[in-house]
């Protein structure tokens, strides 16, 4: 995210779940701008040297600016952002983030809405259902955890929404059935995806057998960056060269330089960060690029790809 950022205080910290915990975030001068449902904003974290940004979704209801709240799970294999949330942030802690911007926003055209959650995935949707209410929509929430590390928000959930509420606790080995659930709606059903690579897969396949319409598929596709090899970046146009690290992104690396680049998501799927290339291999792993443009080999998006090789030439 370029530009402006909005300094916030926690308000609150709660712990929603083993590995999940809760923020409730207040702006410490203007008030917090409005946001739709399925909005997420990008939260800086300085810890000395290093700076951590990561998107988040807000789960606050969105006619209630007043506070914003964020759940974050903590990675097993964090880089870094998620432990030092876990770790470092309590209850009067300063934070930066971005406007909320909105890259999953509910199809208000759909007849009915299925949205399936998994895990920490749960938290984009905490946003949609005061509005899916308020609008009297058709709509059920399928609920993806295990017990013992994500199960955010089951509880209350299960007696806000009663028989619209679907939960799936692997750890007593309930599996959501997502072939027979989406085979048994209506034309006109929409289904949103926000979780693992594997329950996305597991959706598009399902809608390639039975004819369900790409256009009524939405995923929320955030990954974290995965490390890689460490590699050095040429910048054509100033001729500077960086050095990326095993743990960072080429993004974070050009931030880290103060070099700006537009982005949203960072985690291949908005398409704000492209950025051109000169020369040397890249290593996509982004989920916005064409698979013409990836082999053409002349853009790249630095929030997740990388080279594939000790050097990279860009067109910045
Ligand atoms: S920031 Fe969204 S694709 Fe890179």
């Amino acid at each position: 995210m370029s530009g402006s950022y909005i300094e916030v205080q926690v308000e609150q910290c709660r712990q929603v779940a083993p590995a999940i915990k809760e923020f409730a975030l207040k702006a410490l001068d203007a008030p917090l701008p409005a946001f739709s449902p399925g909005s997420h904003v990008v939260v800086e974290m300085r810890d000395g040297q290093k700076t951590y940004r990561n998107p988040y979704s807000l789960l606050s209801d969105p006619r209630d600016p007043s506070a914003y709240r964020i759940a974050v799970r903590l990675q097993e294999q964090s880089r870094g952002g998620s432990r030092f949330m876990h770790e470092r942030i309590a209850e009067g802690s300063r934070l930066r983030i971005s406007p909320p911007a909105n890259l999953f926003a509910p199809d208000w055209r759909a007849r009915k809405h299925i949205l399936l959650a998994g895990g920490v995935g749960i938290t984009p949707f905490m946003s949609y259902l005061p509005e899916l209410q308020r609008r009297n929509a058709d709509f059920e929430l399928h609920h993806l955890f295990r017990s013992s590390r994500t199960g955010a928000y089951d509880a209350d959930l299960r007696q806000r929404l009663d028989g619209r509420y679907f939960a799936y606790d692997s750890a007593r080995d309930k599996r959501c059935p997502v072939a027979e659930l989406m085979a048994a709606q209506s034309p006109g059903t929409h289904i949103y995806i926000c979780g693992p690579q594997s329950l996305i897969d597991a959706v598009y396949a399902n809608a390639a057998q039975i004819g369900w319409p790409q256009e009524h598929i939405h995923v929320e596709a955030f990954a974290a960056p995965e490390p890689g090899e460490p590699f050095e970046a040429v910048l054509c146009k100033s001729g500077k060269t960086i050095q990326v690290g095993a743990e960072e992104s080429l993004l974070e690396a050009l931030e880290r330089e103060h070099i700006e680049v537009p982005n949203l998501c960072r985690g291949g799927v908005c398409g704000q960060c492209v950025t051109g290339v000169r020369d040397g291999a890249i290593e996509h792993r982004d989920h916005f690029l064409s698979e013409r443009e990836k082999s053409s080999g002349q853009c790249l998006m630095p929030c997740v790809s990388r080279a594939k090789g000790p050097k990279l030439e860009l067109e910045i």
